[in-house]
């Protein structure tokens, strides 16, 4: 059943109080008639040890039973609702209330429409100095103790809890009022900025004060979505523009020498035919990275795992790359190494080291030096690649492993990509359960560090 916040807890509420005055009044009627039925039949006692001593009295007061006056006797007998029989010593009855009114009939049928239960009678011995004088018999029925008196008192206690269950019910609305509203009003805010955001407007946040942890958390998380959509939004912008950039400049390139080959202007020379298929080459590499982007899509990247010997696969890394660093002088070292067979994707490190290896020698300057230095630390392996070029200034540092973003640095030293090598080397580092991370500064040089786990390709078998 849908129901707003605030009629939930209010029912919530209410529903606790109505619970609690219950199971209170439940126990303490059962306790109190327990006890009180105790009182009772205790203060019975008392009246048939009263009458007692009241037949005793007569006897002292007129030295025997003759003659006696048993008015008082009769009084206490109608107004506690006995029926008393005395007899002396010789068994000759003294007093009767029950013979002597003859009105028996009468009290039983008044008793019993009364529902005062069942008729008892207790038979006591009258004593004076340890002799028998006599005996007593008094009958009775054995609710009549509940009395007018303890009915009242019973029925003013259950009063008293209809009159506070109506107070606390009056309390717990109230207080289910004011937390519904302390909850609802925050959530009510977040849904507005949830709802602009949702609208475009990408710069709306929650202000929120509440003394509520998890109100706190959303409106904390909602702006952090915020934050996230708008930075997302920045790198979207930022990358269709510069995708249109890199896909213009080759095509409008090559359309105007094609024109300028087609109207006889230019011959078709080898160099120049060489430059087309540069610029062919670069629109090739863009679409396979474009590619290898949307594969990151996909939820498992699934990687072949093979045993290799990850020194063995570095070096010959290294070797494929050398003769293009030294085209441009620049130099590709090898630092510390481990001799250690993994279980990795072999042909996704290789695309990880060749695009950190691409980017360094992309920002390399002249007497460009690259390290690659490998360590192992418990069990986990670091790759470190570092260089000496132009280094990634700290307002970009951030994003560069967003797809599409390059610094305006890079773009302006024109040395061609598209903003995504970064991108897909993180998602295949983490592939493999690693961590990549930058350090750099600009005009000294750039450092990326790979850590990853490592199994031994033994512990797999
Ligand atoms: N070694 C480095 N030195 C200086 N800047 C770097 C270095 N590596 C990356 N960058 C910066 O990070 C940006 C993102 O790198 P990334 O590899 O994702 O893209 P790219 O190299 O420009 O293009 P692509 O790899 O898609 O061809 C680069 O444009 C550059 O600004
Ligand atoms: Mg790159």
């Amino acid at each position: 059943m849908k129901m707003s916040l605030t009629k939930k807890l209010a029912f919530g509420f209410i529903l606790t109080v109505m619970v609690s005055i219950a199971i209170v009044a439940i126990i303490s009627n059962i306790m109190i008639n327990f006890r009180f039925n105790e009182y009772l039949i205790s203060q019975q006692k008392n009246k048939i040890n009263n009458v007692c001593k009241m037949a005793e009295d007569l006897y002292n007061k007129d030295n025997g039973f003759s003659g006696t006056n048993t008015d008082e006797i009769k009084r206490y007998a109608s107004v506690e609702d006995f029926l008393i029989e005395i007899k002396d010593a010789n068994g000759n009855i003294i007093f009767n209330n029950n013979k002597v009114d003859n009105n028996m009939d009468y009290m039983m049928k008044s008793m019993m429409e009364r529902k005062m239960g069942n008729y008892v009678e207790i038979k006591n011995n009258l004593m004076k100095d340890n002799k028998k004088i006599g005996s007593i018999v008094i009958g009775y029925f054995d609710k009549s103790y509940i009395n007018s008196d303890a009915l009242n008192f019973k029925i003013t206690l259950n009063q008293s809890f209809m009159f506070s269950s109506l107070i606390a019910l009056f309390i717990g609305f109230l207080v289910s009022f004011i937390f519904s509203k302390q909850i609802s009003k925050p959530l009510i805010v977040i849904n507005n900025v949830a709802n602009k955001i949702r609208s475009g407007d990408l710069n709306a946040r929650c202000k929120i004060k509440s003394s509520t942890n998890e109100i706190i958390e959303l409106s904390e998380s909602m702006n952090y979505l915020g934050d996230t959509l708008k930075k997302q939004e920045m790198l979207r912008k930022r990358s269709t523009a510069d995708i249109a950039h890199e896909l213009r400049t080759p095509l409008s390139t090559l359309k105007t020498h094609i024109e300028a080959m087609l109207d006889g202007i230019w011959a078709p020379t080898k160099e120049r035919l060489e430059s087309f298929y540069e610029e062919i080459e670069r629109l090739i590499k863009l679409v396979n990275n474009l590619r290898s982007l949307s594969k990151l899509e996909e939820v498992n990247l699934n990687l072949s795992r093979s045993k290799f010997n990850v020194k063995d696969l570095v070096m010959s890394i290294i070797k494929n790359m050398e003769s293009i660093y030294n085209k441009k002088n620049y130099k590709l070292i090898m630092g510390n190494t481990i001799d250690l067979e993994v279980f990795w994707d072999r042909d996704k490190i290789i695309q990880i080291m060749d695009n950190l290896l691409s980017n360094a020698y992309k920002y390399l300057e002249s007497n460009g030096v690259v390290k690659i230095d490998m360590k192992r630390e418990k069990n986990n392996i670091i790759i470190e690649v570092e260089d000496n070029g132009i280094g990634i200034p700290e307002k970009d540092l951030p994003y560069i492993f967003e797809r599409f973003y390059r610094s305006d640095k890079s773009r302006s030293r024109n040395t061609g990509g598209s903003g995504i090598g970064l991108a897909i080397t993180k998602a295949l580092v983490e592939a493999h359960d690693g961590k990549i991370e930058v350090y750099s500064e600009e005009g000294k040089g750039t450092k990326f560090v790979i850590k990853m786990p490592f199994m031994e390709y033994s512990s797999i078998l």
